[in-house]
């Protein structure tokens, strides 16, 4: 499908849920009152890729990312790696993400991908 449409109420607040969209994971998290403190508040000069969460989070309680790691493929696991608090572990080479999906240690060289997306009125997320 080209397009998907997700009903966020489905997804608890800590939780990151995958969803398929064209071939790949995406996830989708929902992030905590925590995670977004801790994510808005990393010096954005200190990172790799350099984005503000602000720039990745427009909506901050929420993260669409495709979950796929930008060094070699694989899957990162949810809710894992050394920079938490709702980071993510890609277990292939050990790159780590934080709560906005940007790379904070590994070999992968920039942060997982935001695609386009948009939130509408109900509490409905469209990727696409
Ligand atoms: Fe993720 Fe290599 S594919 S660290």
């Amino acid at each position: 499908l080209a397009k998907i449409e997700i009903k966020l109420s489905d997804i608890p607040e800590g939780r990151s849920v995958t969803f398929k969209w064209r071939g790949k994971p995406l996830f989708i998290r929902h992030r905590t009152e925590k995670e977004i403190e801790v994510a808005r508040a990393v010096p954005v000069a200190s990172l790799r890729d350099p984005e503000e969460d602000s720039a990745r989070c427009k909506n901050p309680a929420w993260l669409v990312v495709v979950g796929v790691c930008t060094h070699l493929g694989c899957v990162p696991i949810a809710n894992a790696g050394d920079f938490g608090p709702g980071g993510y572990y890609c277990p292939c080479h050990g790159s780590h993400f934080d709560a906005a999906g940007r790379v904070r240690k590994g070999p992968a060289p920039i942060n997982l991908v935001i695609p386009s997306h948009s939130f509408v009125g109900d509490g409905t997320l469209i990727v696409g």
